[in-house]
């Protein structure tokens, strides 16, 4: 079993992803963090509460980071167009929901559940760095007790998606994800040059809607407002990042990757830009030297992963 705990940003295709590592038959999903991004940390803490109860989802949800790592920084704004006002594609919520958060903040909870479970732990970050990077900062030598970081974000030979050279959970932190980037744990990152070949268009969702669970059908009527504005940017569909991520865990082999050290541009015109240096490549002796080489997805197989979301929901 592979043992996970999802940091996300609730959020559209954070919902998906969250749905998929619940009911995965190989994934164990022992904690949901939380954190700012596709709405403020109240909404999207709200959201995964919202949803793990909805979705009788057992693990526990612990609130994360509000701002960015350097609080200097700010600057937050929140994607409303995409993922609504109440950043589940603004489908009525209860106001009040009755599960309650753990009492540990994120990054915490992060420390002490993979100190729990030494080298078991995967995490999968699909919004802001911010909690790993304060986990990292609270806890350095918890690099060398988690299993596996896979990480959606980034745009490496592509453009962005928030300006030509970031993408939106980088941009919205860049320094957080400076520190996760050149940490020496195992990093995957999943970006934006394989995310945006894999669309769900609304056809399939809906034939998936048609198994009659009530699950997939909360999912579906909160995609809609996304699949909306995906509309004439990708064609009639829902470009599924975060599920990308997930499914890399269980179908690595549905993926073609380079490996090589990561940093992140952390201001000016490229602000949030992610930067490889692969493996063999010479160049003069330089600050890049002595990071850890990092995996970055280059190719992906878009119908196979699509498909194992399928089977999963
Ligand atoms: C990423 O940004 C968020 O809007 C999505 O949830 C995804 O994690 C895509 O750039
Ligand atoms: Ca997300």
């Amino acid at each position: 079993m592979n043992k996970v705990i999802f940091d996300t940003d609730p959020g559209i295709d954070d919902a998906m992803a969250l749905l998929f590592l619940a009911r995965h038959p190989q994934i164990d999903l022992i904690g949901v963090t939380t954190v700012f991004g596709n709405a403020p940390i109240e909404l999207t803490t709200r959201n995964a509460l919202y949803l793990t109860e909805a979705w009788d989802i057992a693990a526990p949800v612990a609130k994360g980071a509000g701002e960015t790592f350097d609080p200097a920084r700010g600057g937050s704004y929140w994607p409303t167009a995409i993922h609504g006002h109440n950043g589940i594609g603004d489908v009525a919520v209860p106001e009040a929901v009755s599960r309650q958060a753990d009492l540990r903040p994120a990054y915490q909870f992060i420390i002490d559940t993979v100190r729990a479970n030494p080298k078991e732990v995967t995490l999968i970050a699909v919004g802001r760095m911010t909690n790993l990077a304060l986990a990292l900062k609270a806890d350095p030598e918890i690099a060398q007790l988690v299993k596996q970081v896979i990480i959606m974000g980034g745009a490496f030979d592509v453009n962005g998606n928030v300006s030509p050279a970031a993408e939106a959970n980088i941009h919205g932190d860049p320094e957080a994800a400076d520190v996760v980037m050149t940490a020496n744990w195992p990093v995957v990152v999943i970006g934006l040059d394989v995310t945006m070949k894999t669309v769900m268009t609304s056809g399939y969702l809906a034939k998936m809607v048609e198994s009659g669970r009530p699950d997939v059908k909360l999912l579906s009527d909160i995609s809609q407002l996304y699949i909306e504005f995906y509309k004439g940017r990708v064609g009639d569909g829902m470009v599924v990042h975060d599920s990308c991520a997930a499914v890399y865990l269980v179908r690595p082999d549905l993926f073609e990757t380079r490996a090589g050290a990561i940093r992140v541009v952390c201001s000016g015109i490229a602000d949030g830009q992610t930067i490889q240096k692969p493996d063999g490549r010479g160049f003069p002796p330089s600050a890049w030297d002595n990071l850890p080489s990092q995996t970055v997805a280059t190719g992906i197989k878009p119908d196979s992963v699509l498909e194992v979301i399928r089977a999963a929901l």
